[in-house]
């Protein structure tokens, strides 16, 4: 039903302990929460860890391996659409995020990617330019509009809240534009499938 509400991955990046991510993740499902045109399903890579070491070509994952993508892999196959949460590790985005991309394929493919994201001066901004380049390899439209938490340590009170109302005028900006691209894209698949 072109109604139905989409679903969307938000994918916490960071797996490092003591990480911030959290917070940042939980604000935005703050966001996702008030509105009925999606529902969020949180794929936290530090909660739901995926192997980093791949099989061989033309070779199954180990049992080990596939235990692990069998808690993340359903949930992007599920998803019309996805907002990446990512802080800046050395001017890009973090390793362990490279790798859940990596490990996807198909369920990237004409599906709409909002980010938020968080970092020093730069907000993680660096990060988010790099990710739209890996992304269209994968047939992932990235939406136009970003959130980004600059200097974020003193941009969330202590419940969570952000300081700036701003934060959350962005964050409702990107969450329209990608229920217009997984809405759109949604329809249009159900009317000509992808071929990538
Ligand atoms: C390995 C590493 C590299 C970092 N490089 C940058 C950077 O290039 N630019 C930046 O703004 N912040 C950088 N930082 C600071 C992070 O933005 C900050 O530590 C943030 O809390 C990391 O997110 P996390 O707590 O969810 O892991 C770096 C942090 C780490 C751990």
């Amino acid at each position: 039903m072109a109604d139905e509400p989409l679903t969307v991955a938000v994918v916490v990046g960071s797996t490092r302990d003591g990480r911030f991510g959290p917070v940042v993740a939980e604000w935005l499902l703050g966001h996702t929460a008030q509105r009925g045109d999606m529902k969020a399903n949180v794929v936290d890579l530090a909660v739901t860890p995926l192997p980093t070491v791949m099989p061989a070509f033309g070779k199954p994952p180990s049992d080990d391996a596939i235990k692990l993508l069998g808690a993340v892999m359903p949930r992007m196959e599920a998803a019309d659409a996805f907002v990446i949460v990512t802080p800046e590790y050395n001017h890009s985005f973090p390793a362990s995020l490279k790798n859940a991309i990596d490990w996807h394929s198909h369920h990237w493919h004409a599906k709409p990617v909002g980010f938020v994201s968080y970092g020093g001066l730069a907000g993680g901004l660096r990060a988010v330019e790099q990710l739209r380049v890996v992304l269209a390899e994968l047939h992932a439209v990235t939406v136009r509009n970003t959130v980004s938490f600059h200097n974020y340590g003193d941009k969330f009170d202590a419940d969570g809240k952000a300081v700036d109302p701003a934060s959350d005028g962005a964050a409702k900006a990107m969450l329209d534009q990608l229920a217009w691209w997984g809405h759109t894209l949604r329809d249009a698949k159900r009317e000509r499938p992808y071929v990538a």
